[in-house]
């Protein structure tokens, strides 16, 4: 079967579904996406798209940040994403990239008086990051682009352009990612996660207003946190050189799922190995995504018919 994208409001190959070169986010980068992952699971023949509810609530609320008009529901677009993965008929797993976009043949910087559409590409998609080893990361020399310049809250795509500069630089000075810090010197976030640390056996996140994305599976970290081994997480600001002194570090995010971070900066964190939270957590993780621990079932939308 030829993978489907759903585009100019029909589900059609996705060889078929192109845009025009004068397309308004093209040039301006006036448009905002989603990434879901879709997980096989063998046992169940089910493919489940975690938390694909969440992760449409906060599409919409990218949509009005960037005054586009996505017409669905969060619950139409689950369904809609349902009917696109089995049309393609994947039986793997999946990355799911929703994109609402200014579609406008036109030019002019605004984002007033053009017209928005909306489409849904899903692909196949393997591991990002090493979460069995874990990752060596540096501070990126890059700042985080703050709410009043282009809110990093909403999943706009011209801001990860920020991101990009942030990855690369990492990348090219042999580092697997970046943590970027906020205008502030504030720990903010990875260019595609958000970052966590143990200290002192307390779990630390940089709140919501330090220039992160509210990540889904920073808030589902957060849950099964409290809920399964009863630990709160504080969300505050952190330094740059709590992150040296912390005993463990990981980041999540759904291309991440739960990353462990074994060296930053050239300093080993702990004793330079996954720490005991972070494997907790990374295997509380991967078994709910996957839909393997029924408890939390309710997060993953069935793609396929049930039995
Ligand atoms: C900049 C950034 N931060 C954090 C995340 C993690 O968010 P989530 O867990 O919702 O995938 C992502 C990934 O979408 C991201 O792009």
């Amino acid at each position: 079967m030829p993978p489907y994208a759903f585009f100019r409001k029909k589900y059609m190959p996705l060889a078929e579904a192109k845009i025009g070169v004068m397309t308004h986010a093209l040039h301006y980068g006036t448009a905002c996406f989603e990434g879901i992952r879709g997980n096989w699971n063998a046992d169940d023949q089910q493919l489940y798209a975690f938390r694909c509810r969440e992760h449409y609530s906060r599409l919409l609320k990218s949509c009005r940040i960037l005054k586009i008009d996505l017409p669905y529901s969060a619950d139409e677009l689950c369904d809609m994403t349902a009917e696109l993965v089995r049309r393609s008929g994947y039986r793997e797993d999946v990355y799911i990239r929703p994109l609402a976009y200014k579609s406008s043949e036109a030019f002019g910087v605004r984002l007033h008086d053009l017209e928005d559409d909306f489409l849904i590409i899903v692909t196949t998609f393997g591991p990002y990051l090493d979460v069995s080893k874990g990752i060596r990361c540096a501070t990126s020399s890059w700042r985080r682009i703050s709410d009043n310049m282009i809110p990093p809250r909403a999943k706009i795509c011209g801001l990860y352009v920020n991101n990009a500069f942030a990855k690369t630089e990492a990348i090219d000075s042999g580092f697997a990612e970046a943590i970027m810090l906020t205008a502030n010197d504030h720990v903010s976030e990875g260019s595609g996660e958000n970052i966590f640390l143990v200290t002192d056996g307390k779990l630390l996140t940089p709140p919501s207003t330090d220039a992160i994305l509210i990540g889904i599976t920073r808030e589902t970290v957060i849950e099964l946190a409290k809920n399964e081994l009863g630990i709160d997480t504080v969300e505050r600001h952190i330094d740059r050189s709590e992150l040296y002194t912390a005993d463990e570090c990981f980041m999540t995010g759904t291309a991440a799922h739960v990353t462990p971070v074994v060296e930053i900066d050239n300093r080993k964190i702990g004793d330079g190995g996954v720490g005991r939270l972070t494997k907790q957590l990374q295997e509380l993780y991967f078994d709910i995504e996957v839909g393997r621990n029924k408890k939390y079932l309710s997060w993953c939308t069935s793609v396929y018919p049930t039995k």
